[in-house]
This record gives C-alpha cells, structure tokens and sequence, in this order.
C-alpha cells in the first residue's frame, strides 16, 4: 500500500445514487474504478449531493470510507454538470466539437461549483491528507485548493482523453481552465499520447516552461508532474465474481434463453461517444450479405440510461431505436429477432453473466480515455476464450495489443472483424485471451492507485 496518508476522493459523481428506496452504484468507469480502491484503504470521497435528494432522511449508503457532500441545486446543475460540463466540457475532450455550444455557455455556473467543491473539500480534508481530484466535471478546484492549502498534496486525474491543442483552443476559458488544473501537483492521464496532447495545450497558451521529456511544468514556486496512469479494474474481485456459482447458472440460462446461438455483446452507457450506432449498423450489413446468419447469432446491446436531460443523448436513443427495429424488421423470425436491447443498469453479477455467456464483445467507442468494459470482458473469460473486438480509438487499444481492432468509423471494417472473430480457430481464441488476461491483470486498479499515490506523494 502506497501511503499511510489519508485520502480524500473529489469527483462529480458519487459512488451510489437513490433508486426509490435502494441506494444503486452510480454507472461509469471514474466510479467502477474508485469504489473498490477508497473501499480498500478508506478515506473520503466528496461528491455532488442534488436538489431531489436534499430532502432524503434515509441515511447514507453503506460503505467503508466517509462521504461529503456538495448541494448542487437544481440551477446550478442545469449550467454547471449540463451546460458546461456535458455540453461542452465532454464533446471536446473527445473531440466532438460540432456537438458543442459554447455561445451563450453558463460559464460562471461552473466556477460556482467548483468553489462550492473547493470549500468542502477545504472542509474535511488536512493539510497532510492526499486530495486525489477527478475528471472534467472540476477543473477549476485544484488551483481553488491550492489557494487555501499552499503545502497540501493535490492531484487531479482525467477520466477522459485530453485532445490537440488546437482542439482544446477552442474554448474561451482555455487559460483558466489550464491555471486551475496546475494548481495540482500531479495530473494524471490514462495513455502518454493524452499526457503529450495536455504538455503541447500548456506550451502554448501558458507563459509556463514544459520538459517534454521528463513530463513536468515549471510554476513560480513549484513543478507540476503529469504522467501517463492507466487505470484497471479490481481483478481479484471480478475473477472471483466470474466464478461464482450464481454467475455461471445464470450465464447458461442466458445461452438457453438464446436458443444456442452465437452471442455478441456491447455493454455501454447510451452516449455518442460509444458508436452504437456504427457498431448496429455493421450487425445489420453483415446479415444483409448472409442472411442465414440470422439463426446463427444473436447481438445482444446493453446500453445504461444517461444524462437523459441532454437532448444529443435523447436523439442518440431515438436514432438507435429506429436502426434496430429497420434490422429486426428485416431480419427477425416468428419468435426470434437478430437484436436485442437493454436500455436500463444491470448490476454486476447479472452484467458479468452476460459477459461469460458472449462468444464475442464489440466495443467500438468513436473515442473512449480508456473503456473498462474491455478490461472487464477479458477478466470474464475464465475458460480463456471469447473474442474482443476493440476500437482502436480507446485508450485500451494502446494497452491490449492482441484484441481485434478497429475503426469504430469503419462500417464494412467491423462487420469483417465480427466475421473474423465468429471464425477464428478455439487456439488462437485462447492464445489472445491468455495475452490480453495478462495485461489487464497488470493494469489492476489497486496497482494504478498505489503508483499514482506514491508520486503524488513524493513528487
Ligand atoms: N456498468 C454499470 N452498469 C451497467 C453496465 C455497465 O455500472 O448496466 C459499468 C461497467 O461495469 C463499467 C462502467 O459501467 O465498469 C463503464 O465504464 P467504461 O470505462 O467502459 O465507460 P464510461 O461509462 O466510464 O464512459
Ligand atoms: C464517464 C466520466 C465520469 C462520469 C461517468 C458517468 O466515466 O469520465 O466522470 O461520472 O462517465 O457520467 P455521469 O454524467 O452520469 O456522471
């Protein structure tokens, strides 16, 4: 274990949301990643607290580490977790501008916010305490803190991939954004082409002096380290959970209910950075070249309801509602259809009996920082086969080599990669599946915290 120092978690969201009575995880790999490493060593996490749930008497979840929370009332999280943050803020990290409003954003909401998570976290951390910040959603709260804590240790890490500079450039607070997040003593990214894109933002639009080589920013009166960190799941515990009786029966009821057939699987949440719609579509051009493939395989779509509130993500469902009604229309049987779709969250033991029961899991994002769906599918897969297909635009591809890749753009690309993985020989299933297992096994979660710490520890 890296540190005996405590450590506060600061992040948007939270590790559990209310679901009427039941306290549900929160979606999304900044939560799937952070849960089990604060329930290891403890700590606190600070976290967005909104209008709906002020009121809540019930209590708290039940977890091993301390929360805090930030009251974000209803205006402030239309402009600030909305308008900024989703609307802008998450488009151009992934490089996604002609989604982006900038004209008009509620820009002053966000520097709201963070200073409301700024003073929590002022709040209930130490000068001694490791202040571990993350994602977007708080750029501005490290130079906040750093204002209020000269000496404190304080890191920031980016869920997401960080684009070129010129990218990055189109925003009007590029400059604020750049002097918060150097208010950290260590930034972290998932792969060393974000880290390289965020060194180029800094050269040129802050006075700051930037080594390439040994990844640092010269300050005034301090050097700020950012550095490559790739995240992983909790292997231990999602091997263990693979195995588990419960997992496996109902792993097979999920094959019978298919009636044998080949099952392919994409799990995400419904978001346009995921290419869904892509990955339907190549489904559909694949059965349209061999139809008889219609008795043969089943493509079974996962997708988490999320920011419902953010119209490019109600059109997103839309739009997929009508590409698999066009191929089940086409395609489907009396009794039997080539897609099928889940729009709601599973938990985990049900999600990982669909990962066991997948012969093949398509994950196509268009861009992704890392994508722990891939992570968590590889870990499944005990009897070491299974195909994964990987877009090579997540920052997964650069760590996981011996997975099919793709270009999630590529329509005609990832229908032959489905054809490829549906015939590829049981040997070299499991000569892929042994190398990618040893991979993921090296990227566990426990691990990147324990190295991110212990730099942000000792500099
Ligand atoms: N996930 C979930 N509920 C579901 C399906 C998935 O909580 O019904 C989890 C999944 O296990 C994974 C995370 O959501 O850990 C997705 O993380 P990923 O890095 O793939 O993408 P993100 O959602 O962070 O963009
Ligand atoms: C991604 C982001 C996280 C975010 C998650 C779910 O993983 O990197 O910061 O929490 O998506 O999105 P949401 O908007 O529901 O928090």
């Amino acid at each position: 274990m890296a540190s005996a120092r405590k450590i506060v978690v600061v992040s948007n969201r939270g590790p559990y949301r209310r679901e009427g009575e039941r306290w549900v995880r929160s979606a999304g790999g900044l939560v799937a990643a952070l849960h089990p490493m604060l329930s290891e060593r403890g700590g606190s996490w600070v976290s967005a607290k909104h209008a709906k749930d002020f009121s809540t008497v019930e209590g708290e979840p039940d977890v091993a580490y301390d929360l805090a929370d930030v009251r974000i009332d209803q205006e402030l999280q239309e402009g600030f977790y909305m308008g900024v943050s989703n609307a802008i803020l998450w488009p151009l990290l992934h490089g996604f501008p002609a989604t982006m409003h900038v004209a008009d954003a509620p820009w002053q909401t966000y520097v709201t916010a963070n200073e409301r998570f700024a003073e929590v976290t002022a709040e209930v951390s130490g000068d001694d305490d490791l202040v571990w910040i993350q994602d977007y959603h708080l750029m501005l709260v490290p130079g906040m803190l750093r204002k209020e804590r000269p000496r404190s240790r304080i890191g920031w890490f980016c869920h997401v991939p960080w684009p070129p500079w010129s990218l990055f450039g189109i925003l009007p607070w590029r400059e604020q954004l750049l002097e918060g997040l150097l208010g950290a003593d260590v930034i972290g990214f998932h792969t060393r082409e974000y880290v390289d894109h965020f060194l180029d933002s800094v050269d040129r639009y802050t006075g700051y002096s930037v080594d390439r080589v040994r990844g640092t920013v010269r300050l005034e009166r301090r050097t700020v380290r950012v550095l490559p960190a790739p995240i992983g799941i909790s292997v231990d515990k999602l091997t263990e959970l693979s195995g588990a009786p419960d997992v496996l029966e109902k792993m097979h009821t999920i094959r019978e209910q298919l009636g044998g057939r080949r099952v392919l699987l994409g799990v995400d949440r419904l978001d346009y950075t995921k290419g869904i719609p892509e990955r339907i579509r190549a489904f559909g051009r694949l059965l349209d070249a061999d139809p008889s493939l219609r008795d043969e395989v089943v493509f079974l779509q996962i997708m988490v309801p999320s920011r419902t509130d953010v119209a490019a993500y109600a059109e997103l469902k839309e739009h997929i509602d009508q590409l698999v009604g066009e191929i089940n229309g086409r395609h489907g049987t009396t009794g039997r259809v080539p897609m099928q779709y889940f729009y709601r969250n599973f938990d985990q033991r049900s999600l990982f009996a669909h990962y066991r029961a997948a012969d093949v899991a398509v994950v196509t994002p268009l861009r992704d920082g890392m994508n722990l769906v891939a992570h968590e599918y590889v870990i499944s897969r005990q009897d070491e086969d299974g195909v994964l297909i990987l877009s090579e635009f997540a920052g997964a591809a650069g760590h996981l080599p011996e997975a099919l890749q793709v270009n999630p753009y590529d329509i005609d690309g990832i229908a032959q990669a489905i054809r490829d993985a549906l015939a590829m020989p049981r040997d070299e299933q499991q000569r892929r599946m042994q190398a990618l297992r040893t991979e993921v096994q090296a990227l566990d979660v426990h691990r990147w915290a324990d190295d991110y710490l212990t730099a942000l520890e000792h500099g």
